[in-house]
């Protein structure tokens, strides 16, 4: 499988369409496309979502190619830059070579000629995109926890997925609080941190990969936190792209990087889910919540993240008389839960004095096991992607797996 990133900087409206349907026809390309027509635009998005692959347009404004290529090497060394271009609307003093040496000479190492056929755009994904570096060698997996309701256990989900990793990958595992209203996982890990989100963007100018991993707050399992902001207030200023160079810079710094969300479906959201590896949908066993949930599937369609990066996650699971039963809930969205993790009061209880569920719950415990299962999950998802790399060998993922293979069927 391909995986890509793929930044567009354009001038021609058609070369959208061109390039949508030359990725939609290769099976095992895995990409999201971001087109851009404005110079200013194209450079914040190559620092914001930092591209494996640029394609830029080339006519003669050589000073904006120069610009972009310039911008992508320093943000992103490692991505690919190509050049697109239609031969029948080059000016008659400029020659098809012409035009090549000069892009050539500033940085652009391949070319795709207009209209863009299928099998060119493979053969180029594959010159320039070879798993290894598609995958960019080093760069962590970002899993993120969502739903469009409050309260079915986003927050419980990510922070006890986020300490089980951590306890196989100490030091190696982010969990990063992005509930910007209310972020509680600081408290529910008995934690005091004395630096949260709020020093990130207000050290913005400076802030580095070194400089994130010192705001982060240490837990004892060996997870580091960058917590939400103390207030609302406090976060008003901090945006979409903002919390994407976070993510970007956390995967560059740790194996794992977990996101607890807040229940909406916003740019901040969107902009978690277009970083994310795998997205675990949190929902509940009541009407009303299922309503809402199903009408998030369609949004999470709507803005193309792939079914195959979703998990679902029924929590808070019981059989209660009047409650939809596993399998109604599976007929009502179509979908079956990977997922079911039971209601337990224990999970209060664990809230309230800062002691995560996961780790103090008795082996036995069948809420505890899923949760196990969901750690494998995450960790399963990186040794997948770290098999296409013989470059890398992760001894510690495989460990987590065995570790608790015992526990790794989920009810449903
Ligand atoms: N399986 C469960 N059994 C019993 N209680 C649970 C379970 N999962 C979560 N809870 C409890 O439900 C409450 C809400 O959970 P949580 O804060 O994780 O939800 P959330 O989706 O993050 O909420 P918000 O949308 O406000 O961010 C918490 O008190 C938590 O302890
Ligand atoms: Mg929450």
């Amino acid at each position: 499988m391909i995986q890509a990133r793929i930044l567009v900087h354009h001038s021609d409206a058609e070369i959208v369409h061109e390039i949508r349907s030359a990725a939609a026809a290769i099976d095992d390309l895995n990409a999201s496309l971001h087109f851009h027509t404005e110079l200013r635009n194209t450079i914040n998005a190559v620092t914001n979502y930092q591209p494996t692959l640029v394609i830029i347009e080339i006519d003669e404004d050589f000073d904006s190619v120069k610009t972009i290529v310039n911008e992508t090497l320093a943000a992103v060394p490692n991505a690919a830059i190509l050049g697109v271009y239609d031969a029948s609307r080059l000016a008659t003093n400029v020659s098809e070579s012409t035009l090549m040496l000069q892009s050539l000479r500033l940085g652009i190492e391949d070319f795709l000629r207009r209209p863009i056929a299928s099998p060119d755009f493979v053969q180029v994904l594959q010159n320039r995109l070879s798993p290894r570096r598609a995958m960019s060698g080093e760069l962590g997996k970002i899993a993120s926890f969502i739903s469009n309701k409050g309260g079915v256990g986003k927050s419980t989900c990510s922070i006890n997925t986020a300490v089980g990793l951590a306890t196989f990958h100490s030091d190696r595992v982010a969990l990063i609080d992005c509930s910007l209203q209310m972020g509680v996982c600081g408290v529910q890990l008995d934690m005091e941190p004395e630096t949260t989100l709020v020093d990130a963007w207000e050290e913005r100018d400076r802030l580095d990969e070194k400089l994130l991993t010192q705001l982060m707050t240490v837990h004892e399992s060996g997870l580091h936190v960058l917590c939400a902001p103390p207030s609302a207030i406090d976060a008003a200023d901090i945006d979409d792209a903002f919390l994407s160079r976070i993510l970007l810079m956390a995967r560059r710094s740790y194996d794992y990087v977990i996101v607890d969300t807040f229940p909406m479906f916003d740019r901040t959201v969107m902009t978690i889910l277009d970083l994310s590896d795998h997205a675990f949908i949190v929902l509940e066993n009541i009407v009303p919540t299922l309503q809402m949930v199903k009408g998030f599937f369609s949004l999470l369609q709507e803005f193309d993240f792939a079914e195959e990066k979703q998990r679902i996650v029924l929590n808070r699971y019981s059989s209660r008389s009047g409650s939809p039963a596993i399998g109604d809930v599976t007929t009502y969205l179509g979908r079956e839960p990977d997922f079911v993790i039971p209601a337990d009061r224990r999970f209060i209880s664990s809230a309230n004095t800062g002691k995560p569920f996961i780790s103090h719950a008795p082996r036995w415990n069948r809420a505890a096991s899923v949760l196990r299962a969901m750690v494998d999950e995450v960790a399963e998802i990186a040794k997948l992607s770290d098999e296409l790399d013989p470059t890398k060998s992760k001894a510690t993922s495989g460990s987590a797996i065995r570790a608790s293979s015992d526990s790794s069927s989920s009810e449903g």
